[in-house]
């Protein structure tokens, strides 16, 4: 077993729910101390406000806006375009843009809360493409995502850095479809000097890249590292360190995935509908236990198998246990192959530890992997659960993404010996 697939399953193991644990420590916490969930850099930068009438803005707003703001224990919760696990919202986004008229050639924070860019950094000859794609220049938009962790660990402690992943490859997934929606390709990297860039950003052990996606022509062109160091400023209002996740995050980072063939996925929602339920995404909360129709279903899957813009293949298989799709026996499936007949409703309801989405859904999914990178592993599964949602909502049907199950017995009802790595729940 290679060495970086050791340090993911160590983390992995090390993290995993069982019905025990959960009694033990069911995370309880008091959401007066959540720490804040906006990264704002100091107010001497120069800021460009968002004008959606802007095409290029609209571009980057679409990747991260928040769409509607919930009253949770008298603090309003401000949702976005991504889901998050918890609503805790670890991602930033930082992005370089080159060569777009209008535009100083500069990395730019994306401030969501006030709808604007920070310019924290203006390049010369220097730039992001000598960490990501060393001897290339990119003129137009390199996306990095990176976690301020402890928005999430403050709940979910060591088990968090596993939510940090998947809402990176959701974040991923939503700069995808504001990408599709402007008639822009992306490619996602998830293969690069992470380690360095987290240096030289000033992100101290306290925020980490987790990936990138580019969009714009590439050229071969020599670009430096950055010649100077952007000062530290903490994502959150105070910061308590877990040296578990520090450690799990750097040695996680240092491998290279599995190769594939870039591929360009082919959509064809219709553009109008697609940006509306782009905006109006949302976790459902509690399913009515009504039937969604096979073809439905098999859309939804049909969405999973176009291909993800990538280099850095790890391969994400997908179970799913249906429930209620009409004229499908109930049964554990992979895609379309029927594993198992029976109604496993209570049994899925119970293994994502009692939660009552996962039992009177439609269907319930399952992602496992045998990953090399877990890493990529994570944020390609975070990525096709996206995906999900958008596909799902697209025809009325309703989401939500589970990070809370037993890992063992999960993997004993399924038969498998490769991770779970995320479960989702679809119905109406
Ligand atoms: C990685 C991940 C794990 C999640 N796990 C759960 C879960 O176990 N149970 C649940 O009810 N919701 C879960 N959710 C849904 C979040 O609670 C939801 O995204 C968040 O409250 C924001 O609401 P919204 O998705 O409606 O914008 C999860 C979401 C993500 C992205």
């Amino acid at each position: 077993m290679p060495q970086n697939q050791n340090q993911g399953k160590a983390y992995h193991d090390s993290t995993k729910h069982s019905y025990l644990s959960v009694q033990i420590n069911p995370n309880y916490v008091d959401a007066s101390t959540q720490p804040i969930a906006f990264k704002v850099y100091p107010k001497f930068y120069r800021r460009v406000t968002l004008n959606l009438n802007n095409p290029i803005h609209a571009f980057i707003w679409l990747t991260s806006a928040v769409t509607s703001e919930k009253l949770y224990k008298n603090t309003p919760d401000k949702l976005r375009v991504n889901p998050s696990a918890g609503a805790l919202y670890p991602t930033e986004v930082y992005i370089q843009i080159r060569g777009i008229e209008g535009m100083i050639n500069g990395i730019y924070h994306l401030e969501v809360e006030n709808n604007c860019l920070t310019l924290i950094y203006e390049l010369i000859d220097d730039g992001l493409e000598s960490y990501i794609i060393p001897n290339k220049s990119i003129n137009g938009f390199i996306f990095l995502i990176s976690c301020v962790y402890y928005r999430s660990s403050w709940k979910y402690q060591d088990r968090s850095l596993r939510y940090c992943f998947l809402d990176s490859g959701h974040h991923l997934g939503a700069i995808a479809a504001s990408a599709y929606l402007h008639n822009k390709d992306i490619q996602l990297i998830f293969d690069f000097d992470k380690l360095a860039l987290n240096t030289d950003l000033g992100f101290e052990n306290k925020e980490f890249i987790t990936a990138c996606a580019i969009s714009g022509k590439v050229q071969d062109q020599l670009v430096r590292r950055l010649r100077l160091k952007v000062p530290f400023v903490c994502g959150t209002d105070y910061f308590e360190a877990n040296q578990f996740i520090e450690y799990s995050y750097q040695v996680t980072a240092l491998h290279k995935s599995k190769h594939q063939k870039l591929k360009q996925p082919q959509f064809n929602f219709d553009k109008d509908k697609f940006q509306q339920i782009v905006w109006n995404r949302r976790s459902i909360r509690r399913f009515r236990k009504q039937f969604i129709s096979q073809e439905n279903y098999l859309y939804v899957l049909q969405q999973l198998e176009q291909p993800i813009p990538t280099e850095s293949g790890e391969d994400v298989e997908i179970y799913s246990v249906l429930h209620r799709v009409e004229g499908m026996s109930p049964g554990l499936y992979k895609g379309t192959l029927l594993l198992q007949t029976g109604d496993f409703s209570e049994q899925t309801g119970y293994l994502c530890v009692n939660q009552a989405i996962a039992r009177d859904c439609a269907v319930t999914f399952f992602f496992v992997s045998d990953y090399t990178n877990y890493q990529t592993a994570m944020q390609l599964a975070g990525f096709l659960g996206q995906r999900i949602y958008l596909g799902s909502n697209y025809l009325g049907i309703q989401c939500s993404g589970i990070g809370a199950y037993y890992d063992d017995e999960t993997r004993r009802f399924l038969e498998t010996t490769k991770d779970i790595l995320y479960a989702m729940a679809i119905g109406i």
